[in-house]
């Protein structure tokens, strides 16, 4: 019923009168966007009711056709909502679907509703208010998330760890510490979307096709009511940029990136090797053969859909790299990668909420980890360096034949005889001892946005102030 058409597959209805014939079926197919634009019908009905209450404010359309419109739209946007709405695609896209079961419910006024607009001003600002309605989505997922982190965070301020580099056992770290790196991970992430929001926060409706147009329309007007803050002020760029669009991909891309990293991590932790996490059972899957198996799916998937969400930026970029102004019809290939990546990154933000929220903190092992591989032999130089007044790159060095001695024993720093220590460096004394454990050494690194627990309180105060 959307094809009001009373024509037949000759010609179109929008610009029958140019074409004596209609498109060949693989012109439709490789024309028609509806199969995915249809996702837009809401910003494209919203879009439509204030471009013609503008018109009509403006002396442009009658108050009458202006009701009708409106009142036409408000009928469509309920059948499509029940999913009585028939879509066609030979109406090519969401635009001229709507316009044609317009044109049907009310007759001619729907005719003028296309006044002062052409599809390029329409799609921009029907895309760009579902791109910014996805970015505000973005910042409410990314909020929980760093939510659930500052909680694990403050659970577990004291909870010791190795911290690595290289994956190699580095300095013992707390747990809550490690969780506050990502809360600064996805915070930035959070920024950078609240930064997007405002940049796109202009209206492109009124640049129609992409000179503007002579009738006198009130393009601040129709900014106002669809919340945007300002019109954009270059007609020829508005029809012409999908910046918006490239900047979510962006963003996604880095945020995926951060979320595949803690992904990796949870797959490494919950190892039986590693044993740092159990996940929880909602959040993991067995095998069908090997019983004793619980598999991080949820992490891998995640890990997976960085790829997808990068490969959507990619191949925007590349669509729209060598595009002359104003508008190709090659920008409606931004679409679908921008609700692809969408869709991946609101489903890997909330898989990794859960996960975070979920996960068991096995702080035995990681305690019994943190203490393993030397990682407090940064302690002990930084111990002679303060102590014993050694240059720190002497301190390192008789550290080294301390951590050689230790490997030959077989024995932990902590465990090495005093007597030996002071065969190799005669300043060492007992005192040394004090800091080797790994509750020591994270409680020494005081620094601003170091490991110890009161200054990862600290940081947590900051952000829960700003959650
Ligand atoms: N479906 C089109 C798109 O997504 C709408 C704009 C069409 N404009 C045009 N001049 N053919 O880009």
């Amino acid at each position: 019923m959307a094809d009001g058409s009373s024509e037949t597959k000759s010609s179109n209805q929008m610009w029958g009168g140019r074409f004596a014939s209609g498109p060949d079926a693989i012109m439709e197919e490789i024309n028609a966007s509806i199969g995915f634009d249809k996702k837009l019908y809401a910003q494209d009905i919203r879009g439509s009711i204030a471009h013609a209450t503008m018109l009509a404010h403006q002396g442009i359309i009658s108050a009458e056709d202006k009701d009708k419109i409106v009142h036409g739209l408000d009928t469509i946007l309920s059948e499509i909502e029940s999913g009585a709405f028939e879509f066609s695609r030979r109406l090519e896209d969401i635009h001229m679907n709507i316009e044609a079961r317009l044109a049907t419910l009310i007759g001619p006024a729907a005719g003028r509703l296309h006044t002062a607009r052409s599809r390029n001003d329409q799609v921009a600002l029907d895309f760009r208010l579902w791109v910014k309605e996805e970015l505000q989505k973005t910042e409410r997922a990314l909020t929980a998330l760093i939510g659930a982190f500052l909680d694990r965070a403050e659970e577990h301020a004291e909870t010791v760890m190795p911290g690595f580099t290289h994956l190699q056992t580095a300095q013992p770290v707390t747990f809550g510490h490690h969780c506050m790196a990502y809360v600064e991970m996805f915070g930035r992430d959070r920024s950078r979307v609240r930064h997007a929001i405002e940049h796109m926060d202009e209206s492109p409706i009124g640049a129609a096709a992409l000179a503007g147009t002579g009738f006198p329309i009130d393009r601040h007007m129709t900014a106002k009511a669809l919340g945007f803050r300002e019109p954009t002020r270059n007609s020829i760029d508005t029809v012409s940029d999908r910046d918006f669009a490239l900047e979510f991909l962006s963003i996604a891309a880095i945020a995926a990136t951060h979320l595949s990293r803690l992904a990796e991590e949870i797959v490494i932790w919950s190892t039986p090797q590693f044993g740092f996490i159990r996940l929880s059972d909602a959040f993991s899957t067995g095998s069908s053969i090997m019983p004793q198996k619980k598999n991080p799916d949820a992490a891998e998937l995640v890990r997976a859909k960085t790829g997808r969400i990068n490969g959507s930026l990619i191949a925007l970029l590349t669509v729209m790299k060598g595009l002359p102004l104003a508008y190709s019809k090659d920008m409606q290939e931004d679409k679908e990668q921008v609700f692809d990546a969408a869709e991946s990154l609101e489903l890997a933000i909330a898989a990794m909420t859960g996960m975070v929220r979920d996960m068991t903190i096995r702080a035995d092992r990681m305690k019994a980890a943190a203490g393993s591989g030397y990682s407090t032999a940064t302690d002990l130089a930084d111990w002679l360096v303060r102590e014993a007044g050694l240059p720190f790159r002497d301190a390192h060095h008789v550290t080294g034949r301390a951590v050689a001695l230790a490997e030959e024993k077989g024995c932990d720093l902590a465990d090495l005889p005093l007597a030996e220590l002071k065969a190799i460096n005669p300043a060492i004394t007992d005192k040394l001892f004090d800091v080797l454990t790994v509750e020591a050494s994270v409680a020494s690194r005081t620094s601003f946005g170091g490991t110890a627990p009161a200054e990862v309180r600290k940081q947590i105060a900051w952000w829960r102030a700003r959650n």
